[in-house]
């Protein structure tokens, strides 16, 4: 068979998709020395000690075997300590499954929602992650722009509930954003949940940043779906290791849904990747009971990077943007680019600077760059150095 003929036997939607520009950006720069990478999604600092070492001391006790579908009860049992201690109420571990990273607890939660021509509402620019596996299962991501004026993105709610048909079975808000950093408040999130439980629709929930919150008040999380919720309700949560912990490359995570959907949910999981390492999840455990320390850690050093590249960005002329309230991500305007992809890879090439492109974050992203700054301050200041030097030589 001819190579053209075995891309044609495959379905169109995997063929069809975009690739991902965070992924294209990547792929570019590693094979480019010098480079300050800040495309990615993912703090600098490798897994602590206190969470790797339960995971390796079970690797080596041969807990080698297939596990529960679900995830271990003892991780199981973490995470519902872990929320009562966050949300100052009692959770049930039957309510969280283990997944393989978040991708597959959004995964599961939109195999499980949304079927051939059914619509999920996303307002964008979002993390592209939601549109691309929504298309390849044949379902449509209805992608809402928000709006950038006066220096801040808005979510029209209005517009939000405009884009309702009778194929919309949710309304998707991953809060703190990626890539905006833009974050809903607790009146924003009530008025979705009225309008989900009065039209019926599910509540798709992304809060993976949750503990990245820059509160002037001392929260220590962002305004969340369990704030105004109840545990019962359309509502799934899709969260994971390997933000807070440092665990990205862990691919371990959770999906929290009613228990009624329990054994569509073990399917599900059965159906596309069996379980996750049980080694593995003794890890997570440590991580939820002991990660506090690091999460403080991580969160003052992103907050105090939040302050230094905003700063220097802030002087830099056709340069605009929100100060995000939170996740770890820059989202800037540059005043005259066209096309954020190809302006990426020229700041590769001429600044050794990676940023993701704006365009890959759907309608609202083009013209725009995403930095992620939970990096080392020395290379951050380094690479603002450089972007700035090199926006001299950019021609708007
Ligand atoms: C908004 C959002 N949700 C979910 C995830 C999933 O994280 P992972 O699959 O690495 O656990 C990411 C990762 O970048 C993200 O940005």
């Amino acid at each position: 068979m001819q190579t053209a003929n075995l891309l044609a036997a495959i379905t169109p939607q995997s063929r069809g998709e975009p690739d991902s520009g965070i992924v294209r950006a990547a792929m570019y720069g590693f094979s480019k020395t010098g480079v300050i990478p800040l495309w990615a999604g993912e703090g600098n600092l490798p897994t602590p000690e206190t969470f790797s070492r339960p995971a390796s001391e079970a690797l080596a006790r041969g807990e080698t075997f297939y596990t529960w579908q679900r995830g271990i009860p003892e991780l199981r049992d973490a995470l519902a300590r872990y929320h009562t201690r966050h949300f100052g109420r009692a959770f049930d571990a039957e309510n969280f499954y283990v997944t393989g990273g978040g991708m597959q607890a959004i995964q599961t939660a939109i195999q499980m929602i949304a079927g051939e021509g059914d619509e999920i509402i996303l307002p964008t620019p979002a993390w592209p992650n939601y549109a691309g596996p929504l298309r390849i299962q044949g379902s449509r991501p209805v992608e809402v722009p928000m709006d950038f004026a006066n220096g801040g993105w808005r979510l029209d709610l209005d517009k939000l509930f405009g884009a309702v048909t009778p194929r919309t079975k949710a309304i998707c808000i991953n809060s703190p954003s990626n890539p905006l950093g833009w974050t809903a408040s607790r009146e924003e999130l009530s008025a979705v949940r009225d309008h989900c439980r009065k039209n019926g629709l599910w509540i798709l929930g992304d809060e993976v940043y949750s503990r990245f919150y820059y509160s002037d008040r001392g929260e220590i999380r962002a305004p969340s779906f369990l704030d105004v919720c109840d545990s019962e309700e359309q509502l799934l949560l899709g969260n994971t290791f390997s933000k807070n912990w440092a665990m990205t490359g862990w691919r371990v995570g959770w999906l929290q849904a009613p228990k009624v959907l329990g054994q569509a949910i073990e399917r599900l999981i059965q159906y596309n990747t069996s379980g996750t390492a049980a080694f593995l999840q003794r890890g997570c455990v440590a991580a939820l009971d002991e990660g506090e320390p690091f999460i403080d850690n991580q969160v003052t050093r992103a907050r105090a990077n939040r302050d230094l590249v905003t700063d220097r960005l802030s002087s830099l002329p056709g340069v605009s943007f929100e100060v995000p309230r939170g996740a770890f991500y820059l989202f800037f305007r540059l005043e005259g680019m066209t096309d954020s992809m190809a302006t990426v890879l020229r700041i590769i090439d001429e600044a050794k600077v990676g940023f993701a492109p704006g365009a890959t974050f759907g309608p609202g992203g083009e013209g725009f760059l995403r930095m992620c700054y939970l990096r080392d301050a020395g290379l951050l200041a380094e690479a603002m150095d450089r972007f700035g030097d090199w926006l001299g030589t950019f021609k708007r």
